[in-house]
């Protein structure tokens, strides 16, 4: 099926350096598949180390006019991106739809998510405070600046392929840095179009450069820009492997690093919750992007006095939901991106059955829609010792497991390495501040399925990593301190 395009320039098939769409040094291609197709649609450069290279000798060439660029000026570029952004919301749902597989209403929202964060930032620009510090001498002016830390390396994730990437790009280029990214194998087509945005709003050549490789050449790639010394952060969302080894390799150039990576997000339900509101919490936070979003709830523990219940009022909200391709206008769920990820969600239902585990709703793929298609599934009778409560099940599988008191909830929550997100349900006020505290996640959804936003500090505690995107604190992360002692005043003088 044609992708259709009110701008078919959106669709681009060369990579971006130095303001230049081009191919790859070494010429080849790779190709992008449809995940409800599996049919290949488009075609992007495959890049490799030279590539990189030349993104990061660009992206230090014009550090020294973007950073001395105003502030003002870098926010009104932001905020013309944002413009366009909104303006191209449709086609850039389109292509996410295609590429990745989430339904076209809720890519068209992903877009908004991600302008959300170039919006903000845009107006963050303007706010880089330093500070003027009380000398504690006399004769002495002393001041702190917050500058740019320089050249910023972004790598992506497929799950969301405009939001995750804005949210990098925005705050690095309104702090005054440049950027080389790579955006994820699976999902480029969305990443160029934004850059190509970008650059009808303005950013200049050389300050935002992305290249695009296929899975085996993604390290040669990243591997250059672990290593040059040019390269003075790096921006990672993924998986905790992935992002350990970075943390790793980057530690010979001692980069500035932000790591938002694996969760395994717990939702708990009490016995004074609002059965409704917690049901329909659940399905917004576990069924958004067909399960594959890192703060999905993956262990959902309900008090045993109101398990039946709430699991009847989940059944029937998981048996209503309509799967489809992103084609289908009435679809809810799309396809998983790939045959691994049907692949994990079919051997965590396995095991768990296998387990003891008992299938409520769902629980196997949907070939007549295609091979990357998987029923929306509800599992009860859930325990420790099945995979799906120690991994991401990253697919739109709901495991539920019972709990008798709220110091067992608590102690099972936080049995995992990881913590992204966590969620609980509950009326009591007291309760809310226990957990709150006790929770260990770096965000925490009180009463709400839905938490992310552009307002928010979005990030993890633990193996879930550490940095903040999002928020004031957002800008921190592409900015270092630095501290203007001036002496020679003389007296009175501070
Ligand atoms: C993620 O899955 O990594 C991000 C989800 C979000 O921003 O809400």
């Amino acid at each position: 099926m044609p992708l259709t395009l009110q701008r078919p320039d959106l669709l681009l098939s060369s990579h971006y350096i130095d303001g230049h769409w081009c191919e790859a040094v070494g010429g080849s291609r790779y190709d992008i598949e449809d995940p409800a197709r599996e049919q290949a649609f488009a075609s992007v450069p495959d890049a490799d180390a030279r590539d990189a290279q030349a993104a990061v000798d660009a992206a230090h060439a014009a550090l020294p006019a973007w950073r001395a660029l105003p502030a003002r000026d870098r926010s009104r570029i932001l905020a013309r991106w944002n413009t366009l952004l909104l303006e191209h919301r449709q086609d850039l749902g389109r292509l996410i739809s295609r590429e990745q597989g989430k339904p076209l209403a809720e890519a068209v929202g992903e877009v908004l998510y991600a302008a959300s964060y170039v919006e903000w930032f845009a107006a963050e620009a303007v706010r880089a405070y330093g500070e003027v510090i009380p000398a504690p001498v006399d004769g002495r002016r002393m001041t702190a600046v917050r500058e740019p830390v320089g050249v910023v390396a972004a790598i992506t994730p497929w799950n969301f392929p405009a939001a995750m990437i804005a949210r990098k790009i925005a705050p690095a280029l309104a702090a005054g840095c440049t950027l080389v990214a790579k955006p994820a194998e699976d999902t480029p087509l969305t990443a160029l179009a934004l850059v190509a945005l970008a650059e009808e709003a303005g950013v200049p050549a050389g300050v935002l450069n992305l290249v695009t490789a296929s899975r085996a050449n993604a390290a040669a790639v990243v591997d250059v820009w672990l290593r040059d010394m040019r390269v003075r952060k790096l921006t990672f969302t993924g998986s905790t492997p992935v992002g350990q080894h970075l943390a790793r390799e980057s530690a010979t150039t001692l980069k500035k690093l932000s790591l938002e990576l694996g969760g395994n997000a717990p939702f708990l339900v009490f016995e004074d919750a609002d059965l409704d509101a917690a049901a329909d919490g659940l399905m917004a936070a576990k069924f958004r992007n067909a399960g594959q979003t890192c703060v999905c709830p993956n262990r959902i523990l309900v008090h045993e006095a109101v398990h039946d219940a709430f699991v009847e009022r989940l059944v029937a909200r998981v048996s209503a939901l309509r799967v489809g391709p992103a084609s289908d206008p009435q679809a809810q769920l799309g396809p998983l991106i790939n045959r691994r990820a049907v692949e994990k969600v079919e051997r965590h239902v396995r095991d768990a059955v296998a387990k003891g585990a008992r299938i409520m709703a769902g629980g196997s793929p949907l070939p007549a829609l295609g091979a990357n298609f998987f029923q929306p599934t509800v599992l009860v009778d859930v325990d420790g010792r099945m995979e799906l409560s120690c991994e991401e099940t990253f697919g739109p599988v709901a495991a539920v497991s019972r709990f008798a008191d709220e110091a067992q909830a608590v102690a099972e929550a936080n049995a995992t390495p990881y913590g992204l997100a966590a969620y609980f349900y509950t009326r009591d006020v007291r309760r809310i501040a226990r957990l709150s505290a006790a929770l260990e996640a770096g965000m925490i959804g009180i009463n709400e399925g839905a938490i992310s936003s552009e307002a928010a500090p979005f990030g993890g505690i633990k193996a879930s990593g550490y940095g903040r995107e999002g928020s004031r604190h957002g800008l921190d992360e592409y900015m270092h301190s630095k501290y203007l002692c001036q002496g020679e005043l003389g007296p009175g003088q501070d």
